[in-house]
């Protein structure tokens, strides 16, 4: 397995919105790898573009696809962290390899914060939790199982390590991974706890709910904080998507198991994690009714349609496979637009840069879980989902793509370039 700084997940970066920071990522892996900091506004040539490869020392100089990129060794990553404080993510982005080197491990976690934020009474030190949550499947030598791709080797796409069309749906697996471990159990005093849950898998989706009951209160999405708590019973979390939720344990009575369960799934995959409530414990945390100040919403200035679907065989946008340098949509610096999200399948829409509200699904207003600014909607079999998306702070060529790895793998992925 591969892992940055040799684990899975690798390092959980600290970032503070203000402070500039580079990222050195040296490759030791045979394999070349582009590492993409997920919900970051980070200029186009540190985004982890799919060809702008960094590649192992002595890979002999031979590009895969035109336009390709390759940076012996190392390459400098430069993130301006002129954000919002949010729960970010990092993971591989190489073109046509990005479902298999993640599901082997190259992904982990970046908290954003700011003076915003830190003014809140949240929960925080060892009651905040970064939750990383992934199905894997192992070899009996423990090491991560992902199936054998085809290799065509001929052709326009040659080279391609395909999988065939039995994983067309994604590869899924039969064990979950909480920050790596099977389903950990964390003991917790009854007291508040801030969760930040993210959706690391490949291609599964869950519906998160407590066992034997109890809500989690929302204060953040995929691009910070909302401007008030909102509180579900469940909450379906899509490959790439962040929830970053509140949790009052102090409801359960000293010694409950509580157990955070997949709704979706029956059986292993049907439990995440545990926490046991070990003991009362003083609480100073609350979960103000205001939270922040997010940014309003922008008058959009276009709308555009992106469909999502299968077309001869390969997952396609607007009918295209990814076609790398070959912009679907020029949307224009500082204005905001209404993208119409369209699918044949259950497919993760994620856009690189610009965040996003759920504005409609179906022409009624979007569900709860929907709220605040995001980089990433589940866009449910036939479902219209309208987002508008805002194209802020850098102009160059950025990427929407579906986040189910394997359908991103096999095409379904798009360049937007900002001018
Ligand atoms: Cu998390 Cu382009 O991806
Ligand atoms: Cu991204
Ligand atoms: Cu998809």
């Amino acid at each position: 397995m591969g892992g940055y700084g040799g684990t899975f997940p690798g390092p959980t970066f600290e970032l503070r919105r203000g402070e500039p920071v580079t990222v050195a990522v040296r490759n030791e892996l045979p394999v070349p790898t582009s590492t993409h900091l997920h919900g970051g506004v980070t200029p186009p040539g540190s985004d982890g573009y799919p060809t702008d490869l960094v590649v192992p020392a002595g890979a002999p100089p031979h590009p895969a696809h035109p336009g390709e990129v390759h940076h012996p060794l190392v390459k400098e990553y430069r993130y301006p962290v002129g954000q919002r404080a949010a729960t970010l993510w990092y993971h591989d982005h190489r073109m046509d390899f990005t479902a298999p080197q993640v599901w082997r491990g190259l992904a982990g976690m970046a908290l954003v914060r700011d003076e915003e934020e830190d003014a809140l009474p949240l929960p925080r030190g060892e009651r905040e939790l970064p939750l990383m949550i992934c199905d894997r499947a192992f070899e009996e030598d423990g090491s991560f199982r992902y199936p054998r791709a085809h290799r065509s080797g001929h052709g326009e796409h040659g080279g391609r390590g395909r999988l065939d069309g039995d994983y067309m749906e994604g590869v899924e697996g039969d064990v979950i991974l909480v920050n790596g471990a099977p389903w950990p159990v964390a003991e917790v005093t009854a007291t508040r706890y801030r969760l930040r849950l993210l959706n690391a898998s490949n291609a599964r989706r869950y519906l998160l709910r407590l066992a034997p009951g109890g809500r989690f209160t929302q204060i953040g999405s995929d691009s910070g904080l909302l401007a008030a708590p909102v509180t579900h019973d469940a909450i379906p979390i899509s490959p790439g998507e962040r929830y970053d939720v509140v949790v009052d344990f102090s409801g359960y009575p000293v010694g409950t198991a509580v157990t955070l369960v997949n709704a979706l799934a029956d059986g292993p995959a049907g439990n995440v994690m545990g926490f046991v409530v070990t003991r009362r414990a003083p609480d100073d945390s609350a979960v103000p009714a205001v939270l922040s100040r997010p940014p309003g919403r922008p008058r959009p200035v276009a709308t555009r349609r992106f469909d999502f679907r299968a077309t001869d065989g390969a997952w396609t946008i607007n009918g295209h496979r990814y076609r790398p340098g070959v912009p679907l949509a020029r949307p224009r610096v500082g204005t905001a637009e209404v993208w119409r999200l369209t699918g044949d399948f259950r497919h993760p829409v994620h856009v690189h840069l610009a965040h996003f509200q759920v504005l409609a699904r179906n022409g009624r207003p979007p569900a709860a879980t929907d709220a605040g600014w995001k980089d990433t909607v589940d866009v449910g079999p036939y479902e219209v989902v309208d987002v508008l998306a805002r194209f802020d702070g850098h102009r160059g060529t950025y990427m929407l793509h579906c986040h189910n790895l394997e359908h991103e793998d096999m095409a379904m992925m798009a360049d937007f370039e900002v001018i």
